[in-house]
């Protein structure tokens, strides 16, 4: 029986007031398929005050008016309590300066600011990539995040790194196949991966809840735990079950706007809260599955 997380009450949030589908980075964004403002502010304040009733607390950070996807907080670094930060070096330059603005709110929340490389200059991270998970940093690399930046937050922070190689083009982030629900249990959609990371897949997470394509594809995948609720885009009446017989208060809310640009609500969520202890190994170690 798992525990529940030890993180996943503490949110960085981006109030979506430049939101717009400019460029197309994901198969899921097309120009022509615009968000409407009033239903995109509607459905992100319904996501921020759903957080707080589960007992979680949000902190908000304005968007840039020349960052269109900066609203997918998730990316803005892989923040660590108490106060450092890996901040991302997205793939994609009309991304890039969302991390002027990131690197500002950290620094002047307490947060050491560390980096895997700028400009396009040293390895890409986005920090929608990792997640902290049993006895390591567990790191999605390939669509998004080079696998040198896996070494890079390795021995920065001395922790042990597992590699997944993600092999899917509508996968691109490991928070869409990847979800923990508590110390045991993660969500996971193995098609997301290359067949020996889906082996290694299998050997992180002791208690897997395998999405089908459907669900995957629904961004069921893309949910948080906050203390006993799980709040998700979408949720089949199996997944319900599942879920509410590990004792989790299932809460769905429409996120439909922003799945226009290929998010949902992890992506719309930065935890502020991931401890490493469990991770550390002297040196930083990272294990990869070739
Ligand atoms: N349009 C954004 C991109 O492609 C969506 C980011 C989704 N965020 C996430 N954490 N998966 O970069």
């Amino acid at each position: 029986m798992g525990q529940p997380l030890a993180w996943g009450r503490r949110y960085l949030m981006v109030r979506p007031d430049h939101f717009r589908i400019d460029y197309v980075i994901n198969p899921y964004m097309s120009t022509q398929d615009q968000p409407d403002p009033d239903r995109t502010m509607a459905q992100w304040e319904s996501l921020r005050q759903a957080i707080v009733e589960a007992g979680g607390a949000v902190e908000v950070l304005a968007q840039r008016p020349d960052s269109p996807d900066m609203v997918y907080a998730m990316n803005l670094g892989l923040a660590i309590a108490p106060g450092k930060v890996m901040l991302s070096h997205m793939r994609f330059e009309p991304r890039r300066a969302e991390s002027i603005d990131a690197a500002a709110w950290f620094a002047a929340n307490g947060f050491d600011v560390a980096r895997t490389g700028m400009d396009g200059v040293g390895p890409t991270f986005e920090s929608g990539d990792a997640f902290v998970f049993g006895d390591s940093l567990v790191v999605g690399y390939g669509p998004r995040t080079d696998v040198e930046a896996l070494k890079h937050l390795a021995t920065e922070w001395g922790v042990r790194v597992r590699g997944l190689h993600i092999a899917h083009e509508g996968m691109y982030h490991l928070d869409l196949p990847f979800c923990p629900v508590d110390s045991t249990h993660a969500m996971i959609y193995p098609p997301a991966f290359d067949e020996p990371s889906r082996a290694a897949l299998a050997g992180i997470v002791p208690d897997p809840i395998v999405l089908t394509d459907e669900e995957a594809f629904a961004f069921s995948g893309n949910s948080i735990v906050v203390n006993d609720t799980i709040l998700m885009p979408a949720c089949s009446p199996r997944l319900r079950d599942i879920l509410t017989g590990l004792g989790l208060r299932v809460v769905v809310l429409d996120l439909s706007e922003f799945h226009k640009g290929g998010g949902s609500i992890r992506c719309l969520t930065n935890p502020l809260d991931f401890e490493l202890s469990a991770a550390a190994v002297p040196g930083g170690e990272v294990l990869l599955s070739v």
